[in-house]
């Protein structure tokens, strides 16, 4: 299922929006070098909102709350506290709209 998120004029870089996918799931899209990246909007360590990190070095986000990073491609974990990845999720770009694509068992 396509979840509209924003177009891409109005999205400026290195900023995330966010989409209510449902009350146990909502998705973090980040841009970032001309590329969009969405992952569940909670950290694997103890749920923090990852739309609310720090983007760091072109690839990653920093957790707000205790500092894990994870890649933005993978949701892997590349830092301590955090050691389970967060799922991340097809971005779709098409006349100029970004959406991204949530399988229906989670939807
Ligand atoms: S909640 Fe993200 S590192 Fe602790």
């Amino acid at each position: 299922m396509r979840w509209r998120v924003a177009p891409v004029d109005a999205w400026p870089e290195e900023s995330v929006r966010t989409v209510e996918v449902s009350e146990d799931l909502r998705i973090a899209v980040f841009r970032v070098g001309g590329r969009f990246y969405a992952l569940e909007d909670r950290c694997s360590h103890e749920d923090a909102p990852l739309s609310e990190g720090e983007i760091v070095d072109g690839c990653c986000v920093k957790c707000p709350w205790h500092g894990a990073r994870f890649d933005l491609a993978t949701g892997r974990p590349l830092s301590l506290p955090a050691v389970l990845p967060v799922q991340t999720f097809p971005v779709i770009v098409e006349n100029g709209q970004v959406f991204v694509e949530v399988p229906e068992t989670l939807a």
